[in-house]
């Protein structure tokens, strides 16, 4: 027996709620690195007051040189655990830019070595499922094959199943093996966290995620997954010849098959996320006039449980002490 530990994903939502807060100004806006910017600047202020020893493994922007969070960056007081950090300010930068559902604020930490570190890989095949398919599904299999299996586990028919896959022409193949398999689909332009962590969520629509997205949404998607239960099977899928060789050269394993277990190793994980946007996983920001209102998933692994933050953020007290302008 133990005696209750720090949840530390309850200061984590903190910094997602902010990236938020700030971000979601920019819905619709049409400015892609505004969102992330003004994300990255509230995140990192946020983050820097929490009582962890913290190193981004997973940042974000170097993929597009958007404003980031960088790789290797050391976060929070310094205070607490050591621990690695995986961050996404806004985990669908274009979503926010074009004000279409499901952009989201997300942060996974873990003890320090337990998290995959990428390095120079920017894409990655994934598949997503629940705990009831963890074990039946292969990432090499065909999809089909895939889908009846998974459906089996989870006591369903294939034409009952809705799978998410990332609209991209890299996928016009799986679509069409995925429609004659008799599975339904639902075509999302980007945020395939969103995807993955509703192909884990008992009360979303979403069954199964599959297609190739970014190596750190990737691990970002374990973190969560990891704590709530479900399946990961992952496999890295350069996109261009420069990352393939950049890969090979630093002695990456085109082949290995990655799991939840092998992208984070350690039970003892945090996540937390907050809705930009809004739209079918969490509901976005609502400025009031007076404040906002924030929607939020808060995931601690040893217990694995998860709570939904509904938060009422109030400018007139908040502004007198905050340091970014969210009003
Ligand atoms: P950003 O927030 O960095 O724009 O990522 C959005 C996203 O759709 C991810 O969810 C996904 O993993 C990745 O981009 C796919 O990359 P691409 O759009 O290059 O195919």
């Amino acid at each position: 027996m133990e005696a209750p530990q720090r949840n530390l994903a309850l200061d984590l939502v903190r910094v997602t709620e902010a990236a938020a807060l700030a971000s979601a100004r920019w819905l619709g806006k049409g400015d892609k690195n505004g969102g992330d910017q003004a994300a990255v600047d509230a995140m990192r202020l946020s983050f820097n007051s929490v009582d962890i020893a913290g190193k981004v493994i997973i940042g974000e922007g170097e993929k597009d040189e958007a404003p980031m969070l960088y790789n290797g960056e050391k976060l929070g007081t310094g205070k607490g655990p050591e621990v690695d950090v995986a961050v996404d300010p806004v985990e669908g930068t274009n979503l926010l830019a074009f004000g279409r559902p499901n952009a989201i604020s997300v942060v996974g930490v873990a003890p320090s070595g337990a998290m995959y570190d990428p390095g120079p890989s920017y894409y990655m095949k994934k598949l997503v499922v629940p705990a009831e398919a963890r074990d039946v599904v292969d990432i090499n299999a065909p999809v089909e094959d895939n889908l009846k299996k998974a459906a089996k586990a989870l006591g369903k028919d294939v034409d009952d199943l809705v799978v998410f896959v990332l609209d991209k022409p890299r996928h016009k193949n799986l679509i069409q093996e995925i429609r004659q398999a008799g599975a339904r689909i639902q075509l999302h332009t980007d945020g395939d966290v969103a995807g993955a962590l509703m192909a884990v969520d008992p009360l979303s629509d979403v069954d199964i995620m599959v297609g190739t997205g970014g190596t750190p949404e990737g691990v970002l998607a374990a973190c969560a997954i990891k704590a709530v239960g479900g399946q990961i099977l992952a496999q890295l899928d350069p996109q261009k010849e420069h990352e393939k060789k950049a890969l090979l050269e630093l002695g990456y394993d085109l082949k290995q098959i990655f799991t939840v277990d092998t992208l984070i190793k350690s039970e003892d994980v945090f996540f937390a996320a907050t809705g930009i946007s809004g739209g079918t996983f969490l509901k976005g920001v609502r400025y009031t006039g007076d404040g906002a209102v924030t929607h939020s998933l808060v995931i601690r692994g040893k217990t694995g449980t998860v709570r939904r933050l509904e938060s009422f953020h109030k400018w007139e007290k908040l502004m007198r002490i905050s340091a970014v302008k969210y009003d």
